[in-house]
């Protein structure tokens, strides 16, 4: 079995804030995160997938299919974008990096099949690097 893991980048402007807390309260959780006109940061994701070698191909993941998925269901929607008002998933939810990780993966499990049909690869875990500092993952087998 193998894993292999391809590395994407973009950059995206965010706010945490929760409509369910006091504005009080989201500057006490969120200190300067919760600043009203919000900030950006390059995000790294990395999507792992796993399998066992393809016998033909002698490879666990067509590359570029993954690549065109990522693309298209994730890079193409997220990339320059303010996640609060221009990701439907944020809009209710607090988009830190854990439930950024979340939508990622939800995204790419939603058509997953659709582009890689046979039992393997399988999608395995997400993460995200929002800083050097700050890194989230999320296994795939957590996420609905
Ligand atoms: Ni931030």
């Amino acid at each position: 079995m193998f894993r292999v893991t391809r590395r994407y980048a973009f950059s995206a402007s965010h706010r945490l804030n929760s409509a369910l807390l006091a504005p009080e309260e989201n500057r006490r959780l969120y200190g300067k995160c919760n600043n009203p006109y919000g900030h950006g940061h390059n995000y790294l994701v990395e999507v792992s997938a796993r399998g066992p070698l393809d016998p033909y191909t002698q490879r666990t993941i067509d590359t570029d299919a993954l690549d065109r998925l990522v693309a298209r269901e994730v890079l193409a929607q997220l990339d320059h974008r303010n996640l609060n008002t221009e990701v439907a998933a944020f809009e209710h939810a607090v988009p830190t990096s854990e439930n950024l990780a979340g939508e990622i993966c939800r995204r790419l499990k939603r058509q997953w099949r659709a582009v890689f049909p046979g039992e393997w690869p399988c999608l395995e875990k997400i993460r995200i690097a929002e800083t050097a500092r700050n890194i989230f993952e999320v296994t795939a087998d957590e996420i609905e």
